[in-house]
């Protein structure tokens, strides 16, 4: 299966406000319908056994994020963020790790398919790694508001060594750290590797920011789009920021 895209024509125009992440953009049901058209071409391309998830729990998830955390700014948009809970809630991985969480927003809109009031399955590990020791305590402070339980954590460390030694097969993987200076989001590929052999036949690696920082990840999504490393990896375009969805 070669390598696809998946694109609206006014991803360009679907525009957030970082600071007010929950603002309306559209109306709930173009959204819901945009997100099922990229569920569908994920699913054709066989990251994904169907396309169905729960809308009400969905919208539970969101609510008690918006209620709940402390969200300086965020680039997940409403389209993203309903895709993120969608695959998670539809793919239910045993062990989910989202790598550079920053306030912990990613990491929830993957995680809240299994902790909070949208949980539709339990998982095993829901982990959030962020370098940051500040942005890991905002995270885990959010995340305990949603998850009084503790199955959901965010750990303060460097996601490349973290997810090397990690025991368990990652069956989900989240990518959102910037790295530092020298290798910015190049860091994606410097963390797949760590856990990529390890990783059973049909689990998933999420990439943000496929479209705005295609440049920086240009190693990284020339290694998902081999088809000797994943069986599909499809550009999801739908917003300014993008995700790569690639299916081992
Ligand atoms: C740009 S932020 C992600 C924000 C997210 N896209 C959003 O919109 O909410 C990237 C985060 O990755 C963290 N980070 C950078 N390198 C990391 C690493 N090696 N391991 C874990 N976290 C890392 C940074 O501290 C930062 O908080």
């Amino acid at each position: 299966m070669p390598a696809t895209e998946f694109r609206t024509e006014d991803w360009a125009d679907y525009r957030m406000d970082y600071a007010h992440p929950h603002r309306e953009i559209e109306p709930l049901e173009r959204e819901i319908a945009v997100v099922q058209k990229a569920l569908e071409a994920l699913h054709e391309a066989s990251a994904l056994p169907h396309t169905r998830y729960d809308h009400d729990l969905m919208l539970a998830h969101r609510r008690a994020a918006a209620e709940l955390f402390e969200i300086p700014w965020t680039a997940i948009s409403p389209r993203m963020g309903r895709l993120l809970y969608a695959v998670n809630a539809i793919a239910r991985p045993e062990n989910m790790i989202a790598a550079g969480v920053f306030c912990g927003f990613t990491f929830i809109s993957n995680a809240g398919a299994a902790v909070g009031p949208g949980a539709c399955y339990q998982a095993k590990n829901l982990i959030g790694i962020e370098i940051d020791p500040d942005s890991a305590a905002l995270a885990e402070r959010n995340v305990r508001r949603i998850d009084p339980t503790g199955a959901a954590r965010i750990v303060a460390a460097d996601a490349v060594p973290f997810v090397a030694d990690f025991p368990d097969p990652v069956n989900l993987l989240y990518l959102d750290a910037d790295g530092d200076s020298t290798t910015g989001k190049g860091v994606y590929l410097d963390i797949l590797e760590g856990c990529y052999d390890d990783m059973p036949p049909g689990s998933l690696v999420l990439a943000h920011n496929s479209v705005n920082c295609a440049g920086m990840l240009r190693r990284y999504l020339a290694f998902v789009r081999d088809p000797a490393h994943f069986r599909a990896s499809v550009n999801v375009i739908f917003d300014p920021e993008g995700l790569e969805v690639s299916v081992k």
